[in-house]
């Protein structure tokens, strides 16, 4: 099983679709196994996207992710990287498919729901920023069986 870090950004916060995002990944068949509602520092926003650092949008993403609260989660599954990538749809609202979150959701590539890990190295570094080990929870759903 993969794990990746998904999180309902400010945007999805204050438009209140927190439990319509979850309610998508857990319907898909993806296990949450850490989740919590948390104010991003400065500091963590920096770490976060710091990959980001040179791009002209970098002050305005880190002001955004930072005005509101969010909810961090770590979402486990068979391929969980690429299936909650395709369930949340392209970066750019704009060009992404009807039946994603942003695809459904949003109208701005800054204003987009949701962040979820692009690739490996990013979903264990960004599970590592936001979480410690003993906060990921170990535990079985019956419903299991029925989805592998
Ligand atoms: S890039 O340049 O292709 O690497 O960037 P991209 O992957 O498209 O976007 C990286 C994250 O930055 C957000 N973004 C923006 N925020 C504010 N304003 C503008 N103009 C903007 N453009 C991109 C984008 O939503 C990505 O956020 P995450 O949380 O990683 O999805």
């Amino acid at each position: 099983m993969e794990r990746t870090f998904v999180m309902i950004k400010p945007d999805g916060v204050e438009r209140g679709v927190i439990g319509e995002v979850i309610s998508r990944i857990e319907r898909k068949g993806l296990k949450i196994v850490a989740m919590k509602m948390m104010r991003i520092s400065e500091e963590l926003a920096q770490k976060h996207y710091a990959e980001h650092k040179e791009k002209p949008f970098f002050g305005a993403l880190i002001s955004y992710i930072t005005s509101s609260p969010v909810v961090a989660m770590v979402v486990e599954g068979k391929n969980a990287i690429r299936v909650v990538r395709t369930i949340v749809g392209a970066t750019n609202p704009a060009e992404a498919n009807p039946g994603t979150i942003r695809g459904d959701f949003g109208m701005d590539v800054g204003r987009n729901i949701i962040h979820a890990s692009d690739s490996p190295e990013s979903a264990k570094r960004e599970i590592n920023l936001f979480f410690s080990p003993e906060e990921i929870l170990d535990y079985e759903r019956a419903i299991d069986k029925w989805i592998y």
